[in-house]
């Protein structure tokens, strides 16, 4: 596969006035703010594409877990403020997608925008439900994907509606993919791999992909508190993914055949609660009972930093901290 294989924006139908454009807006919140804007910024080349081709978008992505129910706390409508200022444009609310937005797109002007409720509000999103897919294509006449960190999903909005419309790959989408598969061809040695965030279980393939051209992996986060409790070491209250200690030791074991150096974080900044800041103390090796890791202490960030320093090629998916609060992004900014 080459990003060249993914059809470009470029071969959409002239004749397709509007787009629903699937993007990935399961963003950071604190309240309504939005705490790393990235993803959202990332989308807004492709569409000024599509606005200055005279077409209107619909905005449709999911936020958190609600389980195919709606749940306000994971209402994508706070995110219209944010949305006006970062994508320079005014976004109108679509509601619910099967309900009301129907009604709502038809009123669309050329170059007009509109951001649709959370998909996983519908039990068909997940289950790539036929009918939900039908209904969602229907919002529109063409359909771009723009959502990468969602593209791993066999989801109605990923999956179901690019095979009823015409379709294309958004322009971040395609950068992503052109820089994963250079790391699968020859990367420039020595390779080093950063992994941290919440999901241990998504990113295992990925790693496997990397795996035999890799020298370091620098791991943070959940994701090295999952794997130093596969080893039986104490990591108090920290966030873990459960379940996962038998492929974090076959993991654990292929690094070591393949003769990739893993490093751990060695000391954490810890707190009592994740609230609560002025509870942060640096703890050496185990974690104390009851206490959460949300950063890799200074230890740790000087090994990592001497890592990066020797690198060749980096690939860096995911922060070693909580780095969207400031007293947590130290490790974070460090790496
Ligand atoms: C993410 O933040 O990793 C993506 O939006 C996918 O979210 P999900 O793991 O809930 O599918």
């Amino acid at each position: 596969m080459s990003p060249g294989d993914l059809p470009a924006l470029a071969s959409l139908p002239r004749e397709a006035r509007r787009v629903l454009v699937r993007v990935d807006y399961n963003v950071p919140l604190d309240g309504e703010r939005v705490t790393d804007a990235t993803r959202i910024v990332r989308t807004r080349p492709t569409l000024d594409v599509l606005r200055r081709d005279g077409r209107s978008v619909v905005l449709a992505s999911h936020l958190g877990r609600p389980d195919g129910k709606p749940d306000p706390r994971f209402s994508l409508k706070v995110l219209l403020g944010p949305l006006r200022s970062l994508l320079g444009v005014e976004v109108a609310w679509g509601g619910n997608a099967i309900a009301e937005a129907p009604g709502r797109c038809r009123d669309l002007k050329p170059g007009g925008v509109l951001l649709v409720e959370n998909l996983r509000y519908h039990a068909g999103e997940e289950a790539n439900d036929g009918a939900f897919a039908a209904a969602l294509a229907a919002l529109a006449d063409a359909y771009v994907n723009e959502a990468f960190g969602a593209s791993h999903r066999a989801h109605a909005s990923i999956v179901g509606v690019p095979e009823r419309l015409p379709s294309a790959a958004g322009d971040a989408l395609r950068e992503e993919v052109a820089q994963f598969l250079s790391l699968r061809g020859d990367p420039e040695p020595p390779f080093v791999a950063f992994l941290g965030g919440a999901k241990v279980s998504d990113k295992l393939p990925v790693l496997e992909a990397l795996l035999p051209k890799l020298k370091t992996m620098c791991v943070g986060g959940p994701m090295a508190y999952t794997l130093l409790a596969a080893q039986g070491v104490a990591t108090g209250a920290s966030k873990k993914e459960s379940g996962m200690d038998d492929t974090c030791r076959s993991l654990l074991r292929r690094c070591r055949e393949r003769g990739v150096e893993l490093l751990l974080p060695e000391d954490h900044v810890t707190v009592a609660k994740i609230d609560d800041p002025s509870s942060a103390r640096v703890e050496e090796g185990p974690i104390a009972p009851g206490r959460v890791g949300v950063d890799i202490g200074p230890r740790t960030r000087a090994r990592f930093a001497k890592a990066a320093a020797g690198a060749g090629t980096i690939f860096w998916n995911g922060p070693p901290g909580i780095f969207e609060k400031a007293p947590y992004a130290s490790g974070t900014r460090a790496v």
